[in-house]
């Protein structure tokens, strides 16, 4: 019965994030460096005095569905100017050659044409 089936996996779902919120409570409570930098890092180091579980629940919610199909649009949009336009595809790529094969998120921070192409593209949003 799917429905059934859809209603289960909803529940596995929530049991899930309910345990990963309270793991990071303990994490924050025992010992706050160790916590990750996330969207929540000072929700729960804020301890009694922040959000509730049921809250940060929610608002993880939020930002799935805020966040998520707007990134995929523009960073398609990202992709599709800049292979419309062969010069900065082709500066672009002669940046992105110079990366190691392992590269990190702070490799990509300092590559400055990458991020010029970044702020042009969300130049209109604000
Ligand atoms: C390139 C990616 C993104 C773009 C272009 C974008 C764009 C925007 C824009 C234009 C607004 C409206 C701002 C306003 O009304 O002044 C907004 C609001 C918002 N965005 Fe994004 N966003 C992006 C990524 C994300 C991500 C990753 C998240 C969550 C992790 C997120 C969460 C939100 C939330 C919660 C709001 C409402 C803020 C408020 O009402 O104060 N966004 N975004």
């Amino acid at each position: 019965m799917p429905l059934f089936y859809l209603a289960g996996e909803a529940i596995k779902r929530r049991s899930h994030d309910e345990q990963s919120i309270q793991r990071c409570r303990g994490l924050a409570a025992a010992d706050p460096a160790q916590l990750p930098p996330t969207l929540f890092s000072k929700l729960f180091k804020a301890g009694a005095e922040g959000l509730s579980d049921k809250e940060i629940f929610s608002d993880t919610r939020a930002y799935i569905v805020a966040g998520s199909d707007v990134t995929a649009n523009t960073l398609t949009f990202l992709v599709w100017n800049v292979s419309r336009d062969s010069s900065t595809k082709q500066t672009l790529m002669t940046e992105l050659e110079t990366l190691s094969v392992d590269f990190h998120d702070e490799q990509l921070k300092n590559l400055p044409y990458l991020s010029q192409v970044i702020d042009e593209m969300l130049g209109p949003i604000g």
